[in-house]
């Protein structure tokens, strides 16, 4: 995962999950803001409803008590009371009168409970009214509700009742208006609320007893299992009808009960709020939200672009010219413009990178000088060997030329025979070091390890085990896999000559001689040991050194010559020894020489060198 990636979803996540919190906590605060809006409706609709109610009572009372006041209907009265009085002469005043007094009920009634006149069912002309003779102080009753049986069907009234008494006999005056669309109509509504009523006049529920203020309500059906139970436990209660998978649709009911003079239930009021507004805001909220986070998105994508130009750039720059500088190239900067820890880590690299260089530079220098100071000190020490007899040698020559002319002869002949052969030491001297310095470079071609090192110890097999001598062993540890590897051939082979002479000079007494390849990543390792002498840690530390040597006829130069074999191929070798046990060797080959390393002379020690002596 890239940093930009990173950021990218670190940016979108922090914004997606902050925007998510501020719109559920905008949607919740509204939704009980709405809620407790609703509720207060609700209760002032109720509340409304309730007055309104009262005030139609008291109307309807008056309106009674009127026409009961009435000239015509104490008249009326008066008449009725007489004995052999024509009741069929009144059956046509209920209408009249209901009429001048906007009623839509209205019933004159004999003291026996029988109908006199009838407005709204003038076929009931005699029809007793048993509950109208129950005792009953009708005045402090005020109106009440009742259902009424009227032409068309039944239907339930706001009824008042008043008596006109003549004599023993009470007129009984019963009207009312009738409880329906236009009650409805009578009250206020604000937005998003209605309210409905349902006339419980049948025993099951009718979905056209529930009535708006324009008539029967649209899909009434869907009410019919609330106003079922409804009817069955009267009380105020909430209930929510959901019509269909839209919440936008869902409204949610105040049911009010409406009962009768003996408790019975006539109607049923439901005040209505619509949810529309509400899920209308919520989806305002929602949307709202969706386009912030998507705006959000856009800006998250070009700050995690931004920021990652700001932060990774410079970073893989770094990289880049660490890279430029492990490769060897010391002059590499990283741009140091721009603050912050960029900046101050550009800095501190340059800084590091000058300083390393500088050492490196001290380094090599101080090198140099070290090997050349061993040098010259090999070739004084070499050359001084010869010189002191060739001094002596021509100083006996004068000597004898000046003392004894006559043995002059003799002493000349040996002399020259002297000298010459201490020429030839000389040039042999010059020639080893001439060789050493004309170590030809490695010419590459690709070559297998694994039958070097079996050509090589073909060679020396015979000398293993000559006779009159304490018998070597050589043991091979192959790996089959190993790869091939950019070298040169001759050049290896040398070295390998001088390692396992060294081994073969350390076990005088016979012994093993193990050979290891093996792959390492992209080196091929090469292990020579031996059971021989070993050596101790400080002997390890100068055995590179040219010229170092604790043999006899020993030159010093075999391992100098390996290591520089392998230092030109781009390899290296170090040692392993422990007194007495053995020695090993371990030798590491890139499989192809990467660009040849900066040339440093062999590494060599300043002090004295203590195995050079020689005879
Ligand atoms: N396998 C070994 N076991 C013990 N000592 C060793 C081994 N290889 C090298 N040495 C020590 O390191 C010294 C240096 O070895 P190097 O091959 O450079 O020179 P040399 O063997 O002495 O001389 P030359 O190689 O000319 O015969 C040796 O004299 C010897 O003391
Ligand atoms: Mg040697």
């Amino acid at each position: 995962v890239t940093f930009r990636s990173k950021l990218f979803w670190l940016f979108t996540l922090a914004l997606a999950v902050s925007v998510g919190l501020i719109a559920a906590g905008v949607t919740v605060v509204t939704r009980q803001a709405f809620e407790q809006m609703y509720a207060q409706h609700t209760d002032a609709l109720v509340a409304q409803f309730q007055r309104e109610f009262e005030q139609r009572k008291q109307d309807v009372a008056r309106r009674v008590q009127m026409i009961t006041d009435d000239e015509a209907t104490v008249r009326m009265a008066i008449a009725l009371n007489q004995p052999q009085a024509d009741v069929s002469a009144y059956v046509n005043v209920a209408t009249g009168d209901s009429k001048s007094h906007q009623l839509d009920f209205l019933d004159f009634v004999g003291s026996d409970g029988s109908i006199i006149s009838s407005a709204e069912n003038p076929e009931r002309f005699g029809y007793k009214l048993d509950w109208l003779t129950q005792p009953e102080d009708w005045p402090s009753l005020g109106a009440f509700l009742m259902k009424v049986n009227t032409q068309e069907g039944p239907a339930v009234g706001l009824i008042a009742v008043s008596t006109v008494r003549v004599g023993d006999k009470d007129l009984y005056v019963v009207g009312g208006e009738r409880l329906g669309k236009n009650f409805l109509a009578s009250l206020v509504l604000p937005v998003g609320m209605r309210a409905l009523l349902y006339l419980n006049l049948d025993p099951t529920f009718q979905a056209v007893n529930l009535i708006d203020q324009s008539g029967p309500v649209v899909e009434g059906d869907r009410f019919a299992s609330f106003i079922e139970s409804e009817t069955r436990h009267p009380a105020a209660q909430i209930f929510k009808v959901v019509s269909g998978p839209d919440p936008a649709n869902t409204e949610e009911f105040h049911v009010l009960p409406l009962m009768g003079r003996q408790k019975e239930l006539l109607g049923v009021l439901l005040v209505g709020s619509s949810q529309q507004e509400m899920v209308a805001i919520e989806h305002r909220i929602r949307t709202l939200a969706e386009g912030v986070v998507a705006i959000g998105l856009l800006i998250s994508l070009l700050l995690s672009w931004w920021g990652a130009a700001r932060v990774t750039r410079p970073v893989r720059k770094l990289a880049a010219v660490a890279r430029e500088v492990s490769k060897g190239n010391w002059k590499a900067r990283v741009d140091e413009r721009g603050g912050g820890e960029i900046g101050q880590l550009a800095r501190a690299f340059n800084q590091m990178t000058q300083q390393l260089s500088e050492q490196r530079e001290h380094l090599v220098q101080a090198e140099r000088v070290a090997a050349w100071r061993e040098l010259a000190r090999r070739l004084a020490h070499e050359l001084k060997n010869p010189l002191f007899p060739l001094q002596t040698t021509v100083e006996n020559l004068q000597h004898a030329k000046d003392k004894s002319p006559a043995q002059f002869e003799e002493v000349f002949r040996e002399s020259t025979g002297i000298l010459l052969a201490e020429i030839e030491n000389l040039e042999k001297i010059i020639g080893r070091f001439s060789d050493f310095a004309r170590m030809p470079q490695p010419e590459l071609s690709s070559v297998n390890l694994n039958d070097i090192v079996r050509g090589v110890v073909k060679l020396f097999e015979a000398q293993f085990s000559a006779v009159g001598r304490p018998p070597i062993t050589s043991e091979f540890h192959l790996a089959e896999d190993l790869p091939s590897i950019q070298a040169d051939a001759a050049l290896l082979h040398r070295a390998l000559e001088n390692l396992i002479l060294n081994a073969m000079d350390a076990m005088p007494a016979g012994g093993v001689l193990m050979l290891r390849t093996n792959r390492e990543k992209a080196e091929v390792h090469l292990e020579v040991s031996d059971t021989g002498t070993g050596l101790a840690p400080e002997e390890c530390e100068r055995l590179f050194t040219p010229y170092y040597t604790t043999k006899q006829h020993g030159t010093g130069l075999g391992l100098a010559v390996v290591q520089s074999v392998i230092s030109d191929h781009g390899g290296r070798i170090s040692v392993e020894s422990e007194m007495g046990v053995g020695t090993s060797f371990h030798i590491y080959l890139p499989l192809k020489p990467t660009a040849r390393p900066a040339v440093t002379p062999p590494v060599a020690e300043t002090r004295e060198a203590v195995g050079a002596q020689k005879a």
